[in-house]
């Protein structure tokens, strides 16, 4: 997996007890510097003049299989998945270290790159409990249509997680085709700033709530239904 490493010395709410605070921010592109990668850059350097450490860790471009419901990360409980040959467990590490999770896609046919997804379901299966609570956001580039949608679909993994979702003046989405494009794309550059910006309030936020003790709510037990009939079931 490769690392756009951003360092930043800007004090923000952890360093004052010798600690940053951190965003990680995953690109969902086979593109490594593309446009996905060019819309973090706007939201990381935003968290970082708030004075967040950033990390943008790419996927890469190599197979990324989907989860295939064996149950073994419900079973275990340690917020692995089974399968190691791809980034899923090493992000799911970083993202459980993070402070701030920002989750960016190129748009293809209308959703998600298809690779990312099969990412996120197992990251999320297995690793779930470890980023709970934390602030986060979906980030989405194309060439032209399919984006609120995309965003939506990242949200979502957030949504199910009790993970604040940060938001901004417009959906956080950039346009773009050829790498880099998305940079010319002023309102959208716009947009992502202000995501970042309010990422890194509502990180702080959080910060200092647990600092004064505010403890995220604690999990009441959920009754799982799928509106499956037992009595209609065959015996
Ligand atoms: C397989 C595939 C499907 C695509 N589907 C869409 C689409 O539905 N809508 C769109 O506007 N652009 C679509 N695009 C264009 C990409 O979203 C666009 O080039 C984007 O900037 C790529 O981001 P990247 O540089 O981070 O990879 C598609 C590209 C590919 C390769």
């Amino acid at each position: 997996m490769e690392y756009n490493r951003r360092r930043n010395t800007t004090t923000g709410a952890r360093a004052q007890e010798g600690d940053a605070m951190k965003a990680l921010l995953i690109n969902g592109s086979p593109r490594w510097k593309g446009n996905t990668n060019r819309a973090l850059e706007e939201v990381a350097a935003a968290l970082e003049a708030e004075g967040l450490e950033t990390e943008i860790a790419w996927i890469g471009n190599k197979p990324i299989r989907g989860c295939i419901a064996c149950g073994i990360c419900s079973r275990n409980g340690d917020g692995r998945c089974v399968f190691t040959e791809d980034p899923c467990n090493e992000l799911i590490a970083k993202a459980a270290e993070a402070d701030a999770l920002v989750i960016g896609s190129p748009v293809y046919y209308a959703g998600a790159n298809g690779s990312l997804i099969s990412l996120l379901d197992r990251m999320f299966y297995a690793g779930g409990p470890l980023m709970r609570f934390k602030p986060a956001a979906g980030v989405a580039v194309a060439r032209r249509a399919g984006t609120t949608l995309t965003v939506d679909q990242i949200n979502k993994y957030f949504q199910i997680n009790c993970m604040p979702v940060a938001s901004s003046t417009y959906w956080a989405l950039a346009h773009g085709r050829a790498e880099g494009e998305a940079a010319a794309d002023a309102e959208g550059m716009h947009t992502l700033r202000t995501l970042g910006r309010n990422l890194a309030w509502l990180a702080k936020c959080l910060d200092a709530g647990r600092a004064a003790g505010i403890e995220p709510p604690a999990l009441e037990p959920k009754p799982m239904t799928n509106f499956v009939r037992d009595d209609l079931l065959e015996a």
